[in-house]
């Protein structure tokens, strides 16, 4: 066997000792220092195995302490879910929920931000933006929680639009929330431009949580037909942000969409309508495809490494150019997952952390899993390149 196959398999066997041994005694004890790597812990499994569990989002608080929400079409009516682990992600349980003020609107795609510093007079708030949806209208909410997460108000509606369908429709979607520059940006993607069947844009706030400016363009088509939707954003070490976005393509033989992953490098967070919009390349000629999560750790020599997931591969695809020239790809222990995320733990550069539901187009498995991966050792095992 190769060194890194050995490796790779060490990984692998590392973590599922890790996840059977610890399971009757106490979780590791996470330290400064680091988090052990484990493998498919389980957040939340509902009682009903049929149901489809999506969209995991974490968000990093001080102290080891993560938070969960997923999208739930079981949900009890009007709320969202927050769970949390005082463990870097070890094990979870309920802590708290948002619950909208609107009866019979289901709040879904979450995305949670915590934010680091001094806004609008607090500090440490958690935010939870979520798409409230009924079947009269779509609505980009914001949830604030001054209080670690355990209980939500309503910090504003960004936009209300038309309810979720096809072509006509006007809806909204996705919404996805980024700090930068003192300032809270929220991506989306929005079907109200009659010029395109569905664009990404997005609005900021500098004072509070309810101030957003007017929305601006992050990717729309020349082509009507086109649908870029569900962005991430990370930041990269020389000031750029890299945008990843699905961009819905359709077939003019067969009338269906599909789904590659592209992305944008653009110096703004604000201002990447006019940056070119680039295809995913990976040497293996693998395509990543719907719902990509896009991070940056500085693991991987002088730029770090971009890393991202997509929604039908066990692997996460890198790049160590800070976006420029062709991605590699690298397997993962963890399963795959529809809109599967990948985020760096606090406390532990050298990791990545996986959270995760059914998988793409398929109810299993139901329940939210989340993996820590030993990414450190997965980058040495990689052949090196010419
Ligand atoms: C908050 O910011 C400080 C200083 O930049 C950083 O050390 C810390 O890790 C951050 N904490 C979280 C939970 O993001
Ligand atoms: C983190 O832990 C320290 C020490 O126990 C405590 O003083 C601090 O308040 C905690 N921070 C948060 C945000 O819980
Ligand atoms: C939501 O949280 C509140 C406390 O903040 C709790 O009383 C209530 O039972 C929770 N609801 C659900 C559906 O979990
Ligand atoms: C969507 O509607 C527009 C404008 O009515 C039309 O030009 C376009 O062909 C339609 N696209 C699809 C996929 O039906
Ligand atoms: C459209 O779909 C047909 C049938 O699956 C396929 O042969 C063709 O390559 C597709 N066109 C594009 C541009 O992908
Ligand atoms: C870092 O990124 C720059 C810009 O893309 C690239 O020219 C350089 O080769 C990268 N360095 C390494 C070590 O990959
Ligand atoms: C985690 O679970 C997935 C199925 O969801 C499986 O494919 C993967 O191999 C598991 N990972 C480990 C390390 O057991």
């Amino acid at each position: 066997m190769r060194l890194h196959a050995l490796l790779a398999s060490w990984c692998v066997l590392r973590a599922a000792i890790a996840q059977t041994t610890t399971d009757d005694t106490d979780p590791p004890a996470p330290t400064p220092t680091g988090v052990d790597s484990f493998a498919n812990v389980t957040v939340y499994q509902p009682d009903d195995s049929a149901t489809q569990l999506t969209y995991a989002r974490t968000e990093n608080l001080p102290n080891n302490t993560v938070l969960a929400a997923w999208n739930d079409p079981s949900q009890a009516a009007d709320s969202i879910a927050v769970f949390r682990s005082t463990n870097s992600g070890f094990s979870w349980y309920s802590f708290g929920n948002a619950t909208s003020s609107e009866p019979g609107r289901k709040l879904l795609q979450p995305s949670l931000l915590y934010v680091n510093q001094s806004f609008g007079g607090d500090s440490g708030v958690v935010l939870l933006a979520v798409n409230a949806v009924d079947d009269k209208s779509t609505n980009i909410e914001v949830y604030a929680s001054y209080d670690q997460g355990e209980s939500f108000e309503l910090a504003s509606e960004v936009v209300s639009a038309g309810p979720v369908g096809a072509n006509s429709s006007t809806a909204v979607s996705n919404p996805f929330l980024l700090l930068q520059n003192n300032a809270v940006t929220m991506y989306y993607s929005t079907q109200q431009d009659p010029q395109h069947s569905q664009k990404i844009v997005q609005q900021t706030t500098a004072d509070d949580f309810d101030s957003w400016d007017t929305a601006i363009d992050v990717v729309a088509s020349q082509f009507h037909d086109d649908r870029p939707g569900m962005s991430t954003v990370a930041k990269l070490p020389n000031g750029q942000y890299v945008i990843a976005f699905e961009y819905g393509l359709l077939n003019s033989t067969t009338k269906a969409y599909s789904y590659p992953v592209y992305y944008k490098i653009s110096p703004s967070a604000e201002n990447a309508g006019t940056e070119r919009t680039r295809q995913l390349v990976v040497d293996t000629g693998a395509q990543p495809y719907g719902a990509p999560f896009v991070t940056w750790t500085p693991l991987g020599g002088v730029n770090g490494t971009i890393v991202l997931s997509d929604s039908r591969s066990n692997s996460v695809f890198i790049n160590q150019a800070l976006g420029e020239g062709t991605w590699r790809e690298v397997k993962t222990t963890a399963g795959r997952a529809s809109a599967r995320e990948v985020r760096v733990p606090n406390n532990d550069d050298t990791k990545l952390r996986f959270a995760g539901g059914a998988e793409y187009g398929q109810q299993s498995p139901s329940q939210i899993l989340v993996t820590m991966m030993d990414f450190q050792k997965a980058l040495a095992a990689l052949e090196p390149r010419e």
